[in-house]
This record gives C-alpha cells, sequence and structure tokens, in this order.
C-alpha cells in the first residue's frame, strides 16, 4: 500500500492550482442518469472516487468519454468528460459498487424518476458516523415512491405515470438527500417545494446543470428550492466548480507552515466562513485577480474556536484540517463538531506528533504547542488523512503517512502540487 513520506519545516512558496470540486463533480455526473442525451461536463478532477462512479454509471448503461485537452487550456485544468445515458440498461447499484462511496447512493433519485424503479444497495463510504439515509427514503416517499428494504438494498418503485411533486420538509439540513430530491423532482409530475435544503456552493452546481437541461428551478442558492416538473431533459455543457474544500485546505497548510502561496481559481466566496476564521488566526488573505492569496510571515497562529455548520457555517470537511493548524497556535482553541458524530478519529493520529487535544463528547480542546515532530501515522478517513499531510509538513523532522488510498479518493496531484511549491513531500510506493 502506498504511502506519503515528508520532511517538515519548509515554508511553502508558489502558485498552487485548485482543481474541480470532488463533491460537485459526483452529482453533476450523476445528473446525466436524466437525460437521453450527452451531458458534457468540464473542470473534472481525476479521483479515485470519479473512476468509482464511473463504474457505476457505466453499469447502468451511461456512455463516458474523456476528451483531451483544448487549445489554449492549461495544463492541470482538469478533465472535459462526456456522459451519455441514452438507455438506461440496469437501474440496480449493486453493493460492491456502492459499498465504496457513498454518494453513489444519490442515482436512486434519478433512476426513479426516469425510469420509476431503481434497486440501489445502501451506501458505504467513510466511516464517519452512521450516517442514514432516512431523510432520502421519506423525500422520496413524498414524491409518491414505494420504498422497501431487501436483502442490504433500497427498492423504489414510482407511482404509474411517475413521481408526483410534493412538499418535503427536511427535519435536518443534509447535502446528498438534498441532491437526490432536487433531481428526482425535476421530472416528477407538479410542483415540488424542498424546505430547509442545502444551502452548499455544490448544490447551486448542480441546480445551475439541471437548468441548463431544461429544468425549471427557482430559490437557487436558498433554503427553500421550488421545482416544477418538465416532461424531459436534454444535454447542456456545464463546469464542475473549484474545490473549496481543497482550498480552504492549501490554505490552512500554507497558515501552518508559514510562506506565501497563490491558489490559483479559488472562489474566496465559497469557503467565506473558513477565511474568516483563518484570518483570525493571523494569516493574511488577498483576492487577487486570478485567485486567493494566503501569506503568513513570521508571527504565531493565534487560537481561534471553530464550530462546524451547514453552508454557509464553518464546513466540517475543513475540521480535521483546522485542528492540526490549531495544535501549532500560541493558546487553547475549542473545535465544535455538530455534523457528524464520529468525526475525530485523526485526534489519535495528531497526537502521535505530540499535539495536545483532549476530546469531550462533541468538543475538541486543543492546546498549542510551538512545535510538533514528525511521526509515523495512518490516515483514516478522507479529510482527516490530508490534516495529517498539512501537520507532517509543519513538523520537525520525518513524517509518514499510512494508508493514503483515502487522499486519493479527494486530492487530485496532492504530493506535486505541494513539491511545487516547496515542500519536501513523495510518495513511497508498496
Ligand atoms: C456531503 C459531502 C461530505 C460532507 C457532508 C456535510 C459529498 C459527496 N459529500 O456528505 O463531504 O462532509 O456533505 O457537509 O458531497 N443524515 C441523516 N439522514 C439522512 C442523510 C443524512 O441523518 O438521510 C445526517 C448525516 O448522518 C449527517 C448530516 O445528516 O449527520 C449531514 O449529512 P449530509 O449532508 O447528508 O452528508 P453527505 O451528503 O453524505
Amino acid at each position: 500500500m502506498d504511502r506519503i513520506r515528508l520532511v517538515g519545516g519548509n515554508e511553502l512558496r508558489g502558485e498552487i492550482p485548485i482543481s474541480g470540486a470532488k463533491n460537485a463533480a459526483l452529482p453533476l455526473m450523476i445528473a446525466a442518469l436524466l437525460t437521453d442525451e450527452p451531458l458534457v461536463l468540464t473542470n473534472v478532477p481525476r479521483l479515485a472516487d470519479v473512476k468509482q462512479l464511473e463504474r457505476i454509471l457505466e453499469n447502468h448503461g451511461v456512455d463516458i468519454a474523456v476528451h483531451g485537452r483544448r487549445r489554449g487550456e492549461e495544463e492541470g485544468v482538469g478533465q472535459r468528460m462526456t456522459f451519455h445515458a441514452a438507455d438506461i440498461v440496469d437501474t440496480t447499484a449493486p453493493y460492491d459498487l456502492v459499498s465504496k462511496m457513498r454518494a453513489s447512493f444519490w442515482v436512486i433519485g434519478p433512476l426513479l424518476a426516469r425510469c420509476h424503479e431503481a434497486r440501489v444497495s445502501l451506501p458505504g463510504g467513510c466511516a464517519i458516523g452512521t450516517r442514514p439515509v432516512d431523510l432520502f427514503l421519506d423525500g422520496l416517499q413524498a414524491l409518491g415512491a414505494e420504498i422497501d428494504i431487501d436483502e442490504g438494498y433500497v427498492v423504489a418503485r414510482a407511482p404509474k405515470g411517475g413521481l408526483v411533486g410534493a412538499t418535503v420538509r427536511f427535519p435536518k439540513v443534509s447535502v446528498g438527500a438534498t441532491h437526490t430530491i432536487l433531481m428526482a423532482a425535476t421530472l416528477a409530475r407538479g410542483t415540488t417545494v424542498i424546505e430547509n435544503a442545502a444551502q452548499e456552493p455544490e448544490i447551486t452546481n448542480v441546480a445551475e446543470c439541471l437548468v441548463a437541461m431544461g429544468a425549471k428551478i427557482s430559490g437557487i442558492g436558498t433554503r427553500t428550492l421550488t421545482i416544477e416538473g418538465v416532461e424531459r431533459l436534454h444535454g447542456a455543457t456545464v463546469a464542475v466548480i473549484p474545490d473549496r474544500i481543497e482550498t480552504g485546505t492549501f490554505a490552512m497548510a500554507a497558515a501552518m507552515t508559514g510562506g506565501d502561496v497563490l491558489l490559483t481559481g479559488a472562489r474566496p466566496e465559497h469557503l467565506q466562513a473558513a477565511l474568516d476564521v483563518l484570518a483570525g488566526t493571523g494569516v493574511e488573505l488577498t483576492q487577487e485577480a486570478n485567485g486567493l492569496r494566503v501569506r503568513r510571515n513570521g508571527n504565531g497562529i493565534l487560537p481561534v474556536d471553530v464550530e462546524t455548520d451547514p453552508f454557509p457555517g464553518f464546513p466540517t470537511d475543513l475540521q480535521a484540517q483546522f485542528m492540526a493548524l490549531m495544535t501549532m497556535s500560541s493558546g487553547i482553541s475549542h473545535i465544535r463538531e455538530t455534523i457528524f458524530e464520529n468525526r475525530y478519529m485523526h485526534v489519535a493520529e495528531l497526537v502521535r506528533f505530540g499535539a495536545d487535544i483532549s476530546v469531550n463528547g462533541q468538543v475538541a480542546t486543543v492546546r498549542g504547542k510551538p512545535q510538533l515532530k514528525g511521526a509515523q501515522v495512518m490516515a483514516t478517513d478522507l479529510r482527516a488523512s490530508v490534516s495529517l499531510v498539512i501537520a507532517g509538513l509543519a513538523a520537525k523532522g520525518e513524517t509518514v503517512v499510512n494508508r493514503i488510498y483515502h487522499l486519493d479518493r479527494g486530492f487530485e496531484g496532492l504530493e506535486t502540487k505541494l513539491s511545487r511549491c516547496g515542500a519536501e513531500i513523495e510518495r513511497v510506493a508498496g
């Protein structure tokens, strides 16, 4: 199994191109199931999760093509891909494919809307809590679907004539359930209103893609989405938004090591809460024409308290990285994780660097230290793994991060991007 070996202590200096967002690319790919015409996506990141979803879509009968770079397009701008679901040949998403990635469960919405039936294995994904699917099932039932659970599969059937528009009020904000009901509603008969919808920029990216495909949606970017069902959707060409979690991760890496990094293509408005917190730690952030500059020269890192929240709050997907940063602050920071109940698995690994962290329920208390020391650590989930890389970049001496397949699920070219900015980092095979 591959490992990452790094030697900490270098400041990061240079430019890092921000890739397309994994969490937008995945639902956009799934939206291709809604039409028999080709959906072209640009800026698709090269990630293991994208590959995995390709396998799932191919199993449903989607033709997938990757196109070369267009003249004038820079290297590293992501892939241009076509997804063509002319015929859905299979409405089952099997266990061996779905269990590797939770987002693949979301195919249930488009399959049910277009084919009026779906049989989808209950999902897997990062082990960061129980992550149930009750909100998905309640929402689909509100649209008229009949749902059974059979041998680990959700078996869903639409009424005769297809799904029917309804009001769906989520008791809790869920990104995946919002994507799923939104997609399902585009082809339902009548009007659907989603109340307490997730407002993440990735939802907006998907909603705008659906509109480009002929869907009628209002309230995009707000807590209430209204969808008027249409008979069919058509093809479109849509760009995946830049990854705000990757942006925040590199910003925190630069904050931790010191230095001066330009994150090209970054959209600061997609992570304002996290940037406000970073500014509070003493980092200098400047929006420039082609990206976000992050600078910390000489000053120490100030402690800041943080609570994770749905967008526009501080993202749970940056919690582990921020905790890594706080291990070297000049005081005490409290971090409250409110989205997932088991998202502190990185704590035990950060402690191996000499960090002082204690957890009490939802709250982690981090007592900053002037210096961490390199260590052998284990990646436990996607975002946790990158927090270990960040800690290693700032720690004294050598760090080895084991089990890095988690990193390849969500970060495109991580070592290359960091080493171009002066980090001593390499992938060790085997
Ligand atoms: C998505 C993101 C993930 C991010 C998370 C929260 C993708 C591919 N993944 O995951 O990176 O960490 O949003 O921002 O976009 N819940 C229920 N019942 C349900 C569904 C969810 O109780 O039916 C709960 C979950 O257990 C969790 C909370 O709702 O406590 C939020 O989860 P959700 O927003 O659904 O996360 P994902 O869509 O899986």
